[in-house]
């Protein structure tokens, strides 16, 4: 189905046919004066330039055309050619109604046929999640079902880090600790001899044990290295002790995602990548890409019209050793191998925006993904504190995400009346959505890209763009239905007339499809935590100024029973998309 504001420019784009002019000329969009109409078209202006003709000219033989048409209420035009727009009220709630219908509530299939990757959450094994790992999962999890819902086949992966230096710093530091386990000893047989399991308690801390220890103690930090690099070329014994705390530290992550709504098709690790970087070296050498640098193994990646520096992308270190980049290129192979997918997109912190860069020219250069499949970097930005600084515990560490959900937890906890629910586990559960909507909310109405404050206190707040609001004005449209003595009609009646807040609760409804195709197109849940919040405060509008259940005219009654039932179904889809969970009474 197409969106509001596509439909409208139909009808534009035929008025401008009609009088001869280019139909592309009829985009219309929405108003930047809502004090004077609601959608306008400024086709005129950029026409006056193609025909040589004042742009009143144009858009007043338009406006002709569009007067008489019943989908409009009011079509005028205003100098120097603009034509505004107001929709009747009738064609309003016929497209509601169509939108209703339809079986993907209206949304355009822009992604349908196309194969999505999503590569996103990138949590380490044996590190804590930090807040970092937030943002890339609450991002990455709207932006995969939000292609899903725009017909993309998307799937997800983890992309688990459990390939790098923290792997060597913690088999070394269990060495210290263990010397007599049989994964250490050279006559180590992965057949015969068992791995002593490794408590999450533990395992969370050695690595930062022994990261502090890696950085005083420089033969501790070699002998890690060195570990790192046996693991990576095949140690048995530190594979089959690499392969036991990975599983345990994978079950601690799933359950600290599983309480944020976000789940992964798939939990490959970058150590998943290892058995194709000896086909991606040897693409890489056919394409006569590989140089020696200093013995280590390079890939040029400049252009002559790069105005910032481009270094060479470092494909194996002098030591042998794979890096980030080797196993995010190998990552390629795999991927491509497996799901041969139309695109890559990469939610990662945008400050690894140099990384990327280098390893999509590494890719274009060496043609590891079918030709016309694109990698795209969805950078998003830092979160702060309310001091403007990155966010910091109060003792100034790294703030873990299970203290960050925890805190956010309590204070959603002391917020909620005991005496509204019916014991204390509903209270507590209610808690627990209201504390993870507040803090996804937050972060997704921001632009991805930008850096963000984050303040417990205000996300709470039942007032403004905030996760707490959204789950109110949902609870409060389930409890007027639930009151209503009769059922809601399950479309409008489009001969009904509108007041004027009905008319806006509308607009901001039938403007849904508009919103999800700019977060589709740009990879932006933005949009869609927007669209939901315009709903929500139209809503109050209405709900403040119109009689519902007591309006005593049963037309208007019912329409707008009606009128609540369909804005209840739009925003749990736009909950839905942006992951977050809704609650029945607050
Ligand atoms: N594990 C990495 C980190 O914690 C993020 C991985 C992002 N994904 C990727 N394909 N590089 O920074």
């Amino acid at each position: 189905m197409k969106t509001f504001t596509d439909t409208l420019s139909d009808f534009c784009r035929k008025a401008f046919a009609d009088c001869g002019y280019d139909e592309n000329l009829g985009t219309v969009t929405e108003s930047d004066r809502p004090d004077i109409c609601e959608f306008q078209c400024n086709g005129a202006m950029k026409g006056a330039k193609l025909y040589k003709l004042p742009p009143f000219k144009i858009a007043s033989a338009v406006v002709e055309k569009l007067k008489d048409r019943k989908e409009f209420e009011k079509v005028e035009m205003a100098m120097p050619g603009f034509i505004n727009l107001t929709v009747s009220a009738s064609f309003l709630a016929s497209y509601v109604n169509e939108t209703h219908t339809n079986p993907e509530l209206g949304m355009p299939k822009i992604l349908e046929g196309k194969k999505v990757l999503i590569d996103y959450g990138g949590p380490n094994v044996a590190k804590a999640l930090h807040i970092g790992h937030l943002r890339s999962a609450i991002i990455g999890e709207s932006i995969k079902r939000i292609a899903a819902a725009a017909g993309a086949e998307a799937i997800g992966d983890a992309h688990l880090g459990d390939w790098g230096l923290q792997m060597g710093l913690v088999i070394m530091e269990l060495k210290e600790r263990h010397p007599e386990w049989r994964c250490f000893s050279e006559d180590f047989d992965p057949e015969k001899d068992e791995i002593p399991q490794i408590s999450i308690e533990e395992l969370n801390e050695v690595y930062p044990h022994a990261s502090a220890k890696s950085k005083v103690d420089p033969d501790f930090s070699a002998a890690a290295h060195e570990a790192t690099v046996l693991l990576q070329t095949g140690h048995p014994g530190y594979r089959a002790l690499a392969r036991t705390f990975t599983e345990v530290s994978k079950a601690d992550i799933r359950n600290i995602y599983a309480r944020l709504h976000v789940d992964f098709e798939y939990w490959f690790g970058e150590s998943d990548a290892g058995e194709y970087v000896p086909e991606l070296l040897s693409l890489l050498t056919e394409k006569g890409l590989l140089e020696d640098s200093d013995g280590a193994k390079v890939v040029q990646v400049s252009k002559d019209d790069d105005t910032a520096p481009m270094p060479p992308v470092i494909i194996k270190k002098s030591d042998g050793s794979n890096i980030y980049a080797t196993t995010d290129l190998a990552t390629m192979v795999q991927r491509k191998k497996l799901f041969d997918p139309d695109y890559i997109w990469y939610v990662v912190d945008k400050r690894q925006g140099l990384h990327f860069e280098q390893i999509f020219r590494c890719q274009e250069l060496a043609g590891i993904l079918s030709q016309g499949s694109r990698c795209e970097h969805l950078g998003f930005g830092t979160m702060n504190g309310p001091d403007g600084k990155p966010f910091k515990t109060r003792d100034g560490g790294v703030m873990q995400l299970t203290d960050l959900l925890n805190t956010a937890y309590e204070k959603a906890l002391s917020s909620l009346d005991p005496a509204k629910f019916e014991n204390e586990n509903a209270r507590r559960r209610t808690a627990d959505k209201l504390s993870v909507a507040s803090v996804k909310f937050a972060d997704l109405i921001n632009n991805r890209s930008k850096d963000y404050i984050f303040d417990f206190d205000r996300f709470l707040s039942c007032e403004g763009k905030t996760g707490a609001y959204l789950l109110y004005t949902v609870t409060r449209i389930t409890s007027l239905l639930a009151r209503s003595a009769e059922p809601a009609p399950d479309t409008l009646d489009s001969n009904c007339p509108l007041t004027g807040a009905e008319r806006e609760l509308l607009l901001s409804v039938a403007g849904v499809a508009d919103f999800f195709v700019k977060a589709v197109t740009e990879r932006a849940p933005n949009y869609i935590a927007e669209a939901a919040y315009k709903i929500a405060s139209a809503f109050s509008t209405f709900y403040h100024d119109d009689r519902i259940l007591t309006e005593e005219d049963e037309k208007k009654r019912k329409n707008r029973l009606a009128l609540c039932a369909l804005t209840k179904e739009k925003m749990l889809f736009l909950t839905d998309l942006l992951a977050i969970e809704t609650v029945d009474v607050m």
